[in-house]
């Protein structure tokens, strides 16, 4: 299967940034600008809050909305935490998992990361699952260890079936928010060993069909040469997706 076959998918992650009203007002800004460019998925993962006015303005673009997490429990005493039932019924159809951050400042680990990963799919969210090393594993020659235990421990239990509702964001840590981008190369190696894994645990066109993204400082100047490369199928995009313009260019790039 080439390349043209899988979905391309372009997925902002807001992190904490945007309040309700400047969430309207920046999907009524982008809205027209994306309108028409069917190429790739166009998505915005934003804040819990965010989500209901989001889903509004969103209607009747080609904008999808996402979450940024999700818990694994249906409902229960799990304070600030949000379930699959909460954001299906607001009109969410994306949601983060294991996003490096979640795992730096926020205790996730790759056990937690899976048990995620299962609600999401349990509630018919597409799931984007974030994994990526941190700069001193890629020092040590490690990235690839990395990225696969990760993928393997995120992926347990979940059926070929269900892979099909599972997007992978390799986003290697030390890129991400610091303006340094990995190579399109170095990019490609990982993901293209990312597909490999997939193919280990599942199957060769079970891989082919998956859609892997690169997330770590994408931006309008970037995105092109990242998403021409064979394995990289899509973007998940941090402060360049705060940028209706720049989120545009990015879109175009997918095209
Ligand atoms: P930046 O694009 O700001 O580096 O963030 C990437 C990211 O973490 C997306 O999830």
């Amino acid at each position: 299967m080439d390349k043209s076959k899988r979905a391309a998918v372009i997925a902002g992650n807001w992190k904490m940034n945007m309040t309700p009203s400047q969430t309207t007002a920046f999907i009524n800004e982008l809205a027209p600008k994306v309108a028409g460019l069917d190429g790739c998925k166009v998505v915005l993962c934003v804040p819990f809050v965010d989500i209901a006015p989001a889903v509004e303005a969103a209607k009747g673009t080609n904008i999808e909305i996402g979450a940024e997490n999700i818990h694994w429990e249906a409902k229960g005493a799990y304070t600030g935490e949000i379930s699959g039932a909460m954001l299906s019924e607001c009109g969410v159809k994306y949601v983060i998992v294991g996003h490096s951050e979640r795992r730096q400042y926020f205790g996730e680990t790759d056990v937690t990361v899976n048990a995620r990963v299962k609600a999401g799919l349990a509630n018919g969210l597409k799931v984007i699952l974030c994994v990526g090393e941190t700069l001193t594993e890629r020092e040590q020659g490690v990235t690839y260890e990395t990225v696969a235990r990760q993928t393997k421990i995120a992926l347990l239990g979940v059926s070929a079936e269900e892979l099909k509702n599972v997007i992978i964001a390799y986003e290697p840590v030390w890129a991400i928010g610091t303006g340094k981008t990995a190579t399109a190369e170095q990019a490609e190696e990982v993901c293209a060993a990312i597909r490999g894994v997939l193919a280990d645990i599942y199957c060769e066109k079970c891989a082919e069909a998956t859609t892997i993204q690169y997330g770590g400082s994408m931006n309008a100047k970037n995105a092109e040469e990242l998403l021409s490369m064979k394995n990289i199928d899509g973007g998940l995009i941090g402060g360049a997706s705060l940028k209706s313009d720049d989120f545009t260019v990015i879109v175009k790039a997918a095209q």
